[in-house]
């Protein structure tokens, strides 16, 4: 089975969820603790063996780009003073050289759009898109779950988890044919179903491992929910070829997109760091029996 070398990041939303901060600031870089949510894709992505990363972007994006570069001046100036520890702080943003490249999105036209505009990037070897708005917290990175479990299986890999009903509009929801352990066989996927009509509430979370045929399928495929080129389509159009199976990972996931995940995610990795844990926690203490009182 092929090694999964390449990894698209799609990082030209517009983050209007996010608003006014992403006014001025791409929502990739918006930061949990002390580190921008693309590092924690990156991170992900290179702990699963990741050696290319392609990121889809558009205008506005350049404080992203800026991120992963060298900072001379910066580098020269902590050097000069000796802080070795801010120094360090840099070393994940380093990345080997030419293994790095930008494609622009020029609108806005959806998840399937951003994914097809990778294939020249990609070319014909299977390869894992991420989501960085899903910040999986995890002992284990879930991309790097779900590539130890591809190497058995093949086919399209979708990372899963069960929804509440009622939210199966916000997600891509497979339609299950089998499950074993945590594999899910899927006779196809749907984009956003309304509760009522949606196949299950396993839901699609924002890691992939995609078989470059998806390419082919992309280049046909219409627009679909949201009136957007919807990359839930093109795999559900390949199952019949390619097979499609959700991988329920271990792990926790928080929906940076939202306000409400990305507050969450910022208190649970914040507590994850020995440094802030003590003082922290008290604080949340003291904070709640403030807010009990005050109801
Ligand atoms: C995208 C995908 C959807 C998936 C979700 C996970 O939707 O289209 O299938 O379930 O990410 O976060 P979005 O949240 O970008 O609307």
């Amino acid at each position: 089975m092929a090694h999964i070398r390449k990894a698209v990041f799609p990082v030209a939303g517009l983050g209007t969820r996010f608003l006014p901060a992403t006014k001025s600031i791409p929502k990739e870089m918006l930061t949990l603790v002390d580190r921008p949510l693309i590092q924690y894709a990156v991170d992900e992505a290179r702990q699963a063996g990741i050696e290319e990363f392609i990121f889809v972007t558009a205008a506005g994006k350049g404080p992203l780009e800026d991120y992963f570069d060298t900072a001379a001046a910066l580098e020269h100036h902590l050097e000069m003073k000796g802080k070795k520890e801010a120094l360090a702080a840099l070393e994940d943003t380093r990345m080997r050289e030419g293994t790095l490249s930008f494609i622009r999105q020029d609108q806005p036209r959806g998840l399937g759009h951003a994914v097809k505009l990778a294939r020249r990037a990609v070319g014909d070897e299977p390869f894992a898109v991420l989501l960085p708005d899903d910040v999986i917290r995890a002992p284990r990175g879930v991309l790097a779950q779900m590539v130890d479990a591809h190497a058995q299986i093949g086919g399209h890999m979708v990372a899963t988890m069960d929804v509440p009903q009622k939210q199966t509009s916000s997600y891509g929801i497979l339609d299950i044919e089998s499950k074993k352990g945590r594999i899910a066989q899927a006779r196809g996927l749907v984009e956003k179903p309304r509760p009522d009509i949606a196949p299950s509430t396993l839901a699609v979370v924002g890691r992939y491992i995609l078989q470059p045929s998806i390419f082919d399928k992309l280049a046909i495929q219409g627009p679909g929910a949201g009136g957007e080129l919807q990359l839930t389509d093109a795999i559900n159009a390949d199952v019949a070829d390619a097979g499609v199976v959700g991988y329920r990972f271990a792990g926790e996931r928080f929906d940076c997109g939202s306000v409400q995940g990305f507050v969450q995610a910022t208190t649970a990795f914040a507590l994850d760091r020995p440094e802030l844990q003590q003082g922290y926690q008290k604080f949340l203490q003291e904070r709640t029996e403030i807010v009990a009182l005050r109801a």
